[in-house]
């Protein structure tokens, strides 16, 4: 077993490389200067009022297009001889735009005529340029216009669905958000700048128009038999928060018709779940704002051809699949419906002042769909989770690459960037810190006041931060050490997170507590981070761990911090519940003692939450070499204890991280009756096959357990099962390839390992029709089929794939090195050379080494670099190999580490 893992670094770093590149282009703070005078955002000399728009979409295959018409009451603040707003993609009939001034008490006044339309397709700005002045007052501006329903999105689109008898049935569906609805109707299209929107749309009789409010009649229309659907006006609301769907659609209700889950006829009957979700969802959600739902009305639609969901107010829009799912009830289908109404709130009623901004309602929204969602599904334990499956992951990440939440986004080409899963993530789990150095409550009484202050308007950071600090204030939270904004700041500004250490004077008993920045592989620039960080510990004697208040403070500015009162004896764990975005290191006496309670019968009181903790930080310290590797080996000991799968999340985590190395022969032969071992009592305990009520949690750890059980034989009575698992999820990748993750195409790859020549021919000719499958390539253990793939590559050029996979599989490595022998010309064409040869040679044994060698010198190919890095891998996993040999010969370990090892060093003992 390998500690610094080259490979695993070497690909984080690409990984990591193409965020930044993303990045960058964001998050460019030599433009801040240029921001304040930035010519992409509109003059706010002229704002809407009111908005009447009118249109007429043409659902006709062939002809998807759109005639509109609106006018917009707007208030000229200072006077000005321009109008300026968003447009794009729109057909404009300038003759026809008019203004025309609109004060009651005044006399009417002619129009004005003499205008000119400048547009400026880079900013996609429209500017409306009078001759005359115009002085502050109320106006009205109409526009005559047409445009496109798109064959994509975000915009005004078309899509459709397949009914019963296969005929496609077409509609048309909008995704504003967040810079689109300038593609509808010409707009002020800044989340800041909010009116009022009165939608009219006219269709086919057989459709229903749908929108983000009621509608209040529909009127025929004697000229040409269509309907006219009038809406009610909205309430003061951003221009990407609209919407409408005009399709055929049907729905279900709930009893007093406030809430509707719309979408085909057919597919109705598997949405009974999400409307009760909904409810439910909606219910706790006006609890906890102390609020009713801001809309009298709530519809659920599905869009086909969608992906994901947007919070459109009043009208949430979901792909087919997250509403419609057979037999669904996945974690994910139903957070994501209180996520979207959270946002009718936390979004919408209060939104963000601009996209520099939009975590307040993504983090707030996030963090809020395992809150809320938690107090109706309790058995779910959504709230651990949270902490294993977002927060631990980020902690990994952004020890690779980090941006700050705060971000700089000058113009709608990089808005994209505000969407980020970095936003959703990090921002909710800092919130949940905010929420444990408040109290629920204190959080709970701030988010009120914070929609108090700022509904039907705009919010940012510190807006925020006032209302938690004054919620704080008039609270009996000790709080006199700390203020919200300055604390926060801290976090949200800079990037990555700290590392704390405890260091502790065992003669005076005072433990000496300082931070530094996590180390990060990739081009740090920010090196003198330090952070406002909240403390709170457990000791052996008192573990009680259900006040998450901070007791210390470390405040950026002082270089250390001393906790005193602890007795000597004890060991201390810091970060109770892992509510503090940080990881902690020891002293080594600390370090044994916390490794002593968690490898006895005692391992269950320390938090579930901090064993998580422990085990995710200690693998952490031994990858930074800030711990010797025998200590990683010790506390991973006491899993063999551990039937709780949440402490098993970042367990499973490692191994799949490792699973390069631990699939090493030699590294098996240990691996094997270790895991065996280690997950023994796991394995009794949560048992092979699925059941129904199985919670989340366990449905997770016991796929991971099954993953690699499978993957490296562990029980070889179980190798029928295997199969047909991983022939079951193959058979259900082909079928939908979109409903399978990523992280198992491992699997996936393993159960084409035993697939026969019609299952192969079915995959071959599934991946000339899409490439998708081509990642699977290589998954065979039989070299006939394996050639056959050969004339696919040459097609795509993907040999890095296929050696992957096919030296990952450790299927027949001599193998291998012949068909690298035989392609190696249409190799070198495809330019990955170097690559697959760096794989083989981290790959191969001895004896074939000298084959790569020779064939290496023959055509001039220098691989120095590459036997270099092999023979450093090498050593140290035979470094810790020889570790564990003396850990094992010095009685270290308890029983489960000792079978483990006399198995290992009677396999292997030359190895050794
Ligand atoms: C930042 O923006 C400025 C001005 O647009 C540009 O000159 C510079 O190259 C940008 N820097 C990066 C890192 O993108
Ligand atoms: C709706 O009516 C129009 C015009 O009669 C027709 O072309 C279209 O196919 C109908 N659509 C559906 C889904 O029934
Ligand atoms: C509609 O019914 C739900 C319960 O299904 C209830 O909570 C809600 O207050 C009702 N709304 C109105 C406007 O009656
Ligand atoms: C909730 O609203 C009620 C009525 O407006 C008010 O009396 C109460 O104090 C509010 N509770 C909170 C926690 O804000
Ligand atoms: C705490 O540790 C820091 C950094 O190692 C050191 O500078 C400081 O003197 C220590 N404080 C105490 C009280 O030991
Ligand atoms: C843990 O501490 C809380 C107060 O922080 C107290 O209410 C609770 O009773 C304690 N639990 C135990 C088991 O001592």
């Amino acid at each position: 077993m390998v500690v610094k893992s080259m490979l695993t670094i070497a690909l984080l770093l690409i990984v990591g490389q193409s965020v930044l590149l993303q990045a960058n282009k964001a998050v460019n703070n030599t433009v801040v200067e240029e921001y304040k005078k930035n010519i992409y955002r509109l003059p706010k000399y002229v704002m809407p009022i009111h908005y009447d728009i009118k249109l007429i979409p043409h659902i006709v295959e062939g002809k998807f297009t759109f005639d509109g018409e609106e006018s917009i009451n707007i208030k000229v603040c200072e006077a000005t001889n321009t109008i300026a707003l968003h447009t794009v993609e729109l057909t404009i009939d300038e003759t026809l735009t008019t203004l025309t001034r609109k004060e009651n008490d005044v006399n009417p006044v002619p129009d004005y005529v003499q205008k000119q339309h400048e547009y400026n397709g880079d900013t996609q700005i429209l500017t409306i340029r009078f001759e005359e002045r115009l002085d502050p007052g109320t106006y009205q501006l109409y526009f005559k216009f047409t445009g496109v329903i798109s064959t994509v999105y975000p915009g005004f689109f078309q899509s459709f669905y397949t009914d019963n008898e296969g005929h496609k049935v077409w509609l048309a569906a909008t995704h504003f958000q967040p810079v689109s609805a300038r593609k509808a109707f010409p707009c002020w299209d800044e989340p800041a700048i909010k009116a009022t929107f009165k939608f009219s749309i006219k269709h086919y009789p057989n459709y229903t128009a749908l929108s983000n409010m009621p509608s209040i009649r529909s009127e025929i229309d004697s000229a040409d038999g269509k309907l006219w659907t009038f809406f009610e006006t909205t309430p003061i609301m951003s221009t990407n928060l609209l919407g409408f769907v005009i399709a055929d659609y049907e729905y279900i209700s709930n009893s007093n018709g406030t809430m509707k889950i719309w979408g085909p006829k057919h597919l109705l009957p598997y949405a009974a779940y999400h409307l009760d979700i909904a409810e439910k969802a909606t219910r706790e959600l006006e609890r906890f704002t102390n609020s009713t739902v801001p809309m009298s009305k709530m519809d659920h639609v599905s869009i086909p051809h969608y992906s994901g969901a947007t919070e459109n107010w009043g009208m949430i829009a979901y792909e087919q699949n997250l509403l419609f799912q057979e037999n669904s009830r996945s974690i994910i289908d139903t957070m994501v419906i209180t996520h979207e109404l959270a946002h009718q709130w936390f979004g919408n009623l209060v939104s963000p002042a601009w996209w520099d901004y939009v975590w307040l309602s993504k983090g707030i929204s996030t963090y809020l769909q395992f809150y809320i969602t938690d107090k109706f599904i309790k058995e779910w334990r959504l709230m651990d989770l949270l902490v294993v499956e977002y927060e631990q992951p980020k902690l990994f990440e952004e020890s690779v690459y980090s941006q700050p939440i705060n971000l700089r986004i000058t113009n709608h080409l990089y808005v994209s960037a505000a969407f980020s899963n970095n936003i959703y993530t990090k921002s909710a789990v800092l919130l949940r810190m905010v929420s444990h150095f408040l109290t629920e409550d204190v959080f709970r009484n701030g988010l009120i006041k914070y929609l108090q202050a700022h509904q039907y308007s705009s919010a940012t950071p510190d807006d925020l931060w006032k209302a938690l600090q004054d919620a704080l204030d008039e609270s009996d939270v000790l709080h006199d050490d700390f203020k919200v904004k300055e604390v926060m700041d801290t976090w949200l500004k800079q990037t990555a997170y700290p590392v704390v250490t405890i260091v502790r004077n065992y003669d005076t008993g005072v433990i000496n507590v300082t931070q530094e920045k996590v180390q990060i592989h990739l081009l740090d620039t920010e090196t003198n981070s330090a952070w406002w960080i909240p403390l709170n510990y457990i000791t052996k004697s008192n573990p009680n761990s259900s006040s998450t208040l901070a007791t210390h403070w470390l405040k950026p500015q002082d270089e250390s911090l001393t906790i005193e009162g602890v007795d000597i004896n004890d060991w201390i764990i810091v970060n109770k519940q892992l509510t503090g975005y940080y990881r902690v290191n020891y002293d080594i006496i600390n370090w044994r003692r916390i490794i002593a309670s968690l490898n006895s019968d005692d391992y269950n009181k320390i938090p579930i939450l901090n064993r998580a903790q422990i085990i995710d930080d200690v693998f952490h310290m031994i990858v930074t070499e800030q711990l010797d590797f025998i200590i990683f080996l010790e506390v991973i000991n006491y899993l063999s204890r551990e039937i709780d799968p949440v402490p098993w999340y970042p367990a499973f985590r490692i191994i799949h991280r490792l699973n390069y190395y631990l699939r090493m022969p030699h590294v098996a032969a240990i691996f094997k009756p270790y895991f065996f071992n280690l997950t023994h009592k796991l394995f009794e305990h949560i048992g092979f096959d699925e059941h129904s009520d199985d919670d989340p949690a366990t449905i997770k750890i016991k796929a991971d357990f099954m993953k690699t059980v499978c993957l490296y034989n562990i029980y070889p009575d179980m190798l029928d099962k295997c199969r047909a698992k991983a022939t079951a999820k193959l058979f259900a990748y082909l079928e939908s390839p979109k409903n399978i993750k990523l992280s198992d195409k491992q699997f996936i790859c393993f159960g084409l390992m035993q697939a026969n020549e019609s299952i192969w021919n079915h995959v071959l000719q599934k991946a000339n029709e899409t490439r998708k499958y081509l990642i699977f390539l290589g998954c065979s253990g039989n070299l006939d089929i394996v050639e056959r793939h050969i004339n696919y590559l040459e097609k795509y050029y993907i040999y890095d794939h296929l050696f992957t996979n096919m030296l990952q599989n450790m299927s027949n490595i001599d193998a291998t090195i012949d068909l690298f022998i035989k392609e190696f010309d249409k190799i070198v064409a495809t330019g990955t050379v170097k690559f697959i040869l760096r794989l083989i040679i981290m790959h191969c044994g001895e004896d074939q080494i000298n084959k790569i060698k020779a064939f290496a010198e023959q055509h001039g190919l220098d691989i120095n670099m590459y036997l270099v890095e092999r023979t450093k891998v090498l050593s140290k996993i035979n470094n810790n190999l020889a570790k564990i040999r003396n850990a094992l010969e010095n009685n270290q370990f308890s029983v489960a580490m000792h079978i483990t090892l006399n198995n290992a060093t009677s396999l292997n003992r030359d190895e050794l």
